[in-house]
């Protein structure tokens, strides 16, 4: 379990520190949470972040979350469910996550959709780096 004082040097850290750019992975937040934001959910120990290459992505099928780290050291999640007929998206390449399913692609970038049939885009969720380790928050 996380403190509240480490987990906001965390989040201050990935969230606070890539300004727009982590935004989306963020919460769209301004700054670190304010403790009650921690109650919500617990987190969710994901992977190394050397599982997650530029450009690149990998998909955590448990937890429903696909991680990507569009430019280097920027990491992005989105839920991992389909918007289309909530299939798992299947990969990363070239900054666009793809649908085994029936072909969309979204966007590393913003989880919109480059790609149909999927016509919504990808939501955002939190996560953070703790230890050289991905943390699902939300
Ligand atoms: S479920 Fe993803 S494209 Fe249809």
């Amino acid at each position: 379990m996380v403190d509240h004082a480490t987990r906001r040097v965390l989040l201050a850290g990935v969230c606070g520190a890539g300004l727009g750019a982590v935004s989306a992975a963020c919460g769209g937040a301004a700054g670190p949470p304010e403790a009650g934001q921690s109650a919500a959910a617990s987190p969710v120990l994901l992977g190394p972040v050397t599982d997650v290459p530029v450009d690149g992505g990998k998909v955590y099928e448990t937890a429903q979350v696909v991680v990507v780290q569009p430019q280097q050291g920027v990491y992005k999640a989105f839920t991992s469910v389909c918007t289309h007929r909530q299939c798992q998206v299947g990969s990363v390449a070239g900054n666009q996550i793809a649908c085994p399913c029936h072909g969309s692609k979204f966007s590393a970038e913003d989880g919109s959709v480059l790609n149909g049939p999927a016509t919504l885009p990808l939501a955002a969720k939190k996560v953070t780096v703790e230890n050289g380790q991905f943390v699902l928050s939300d």
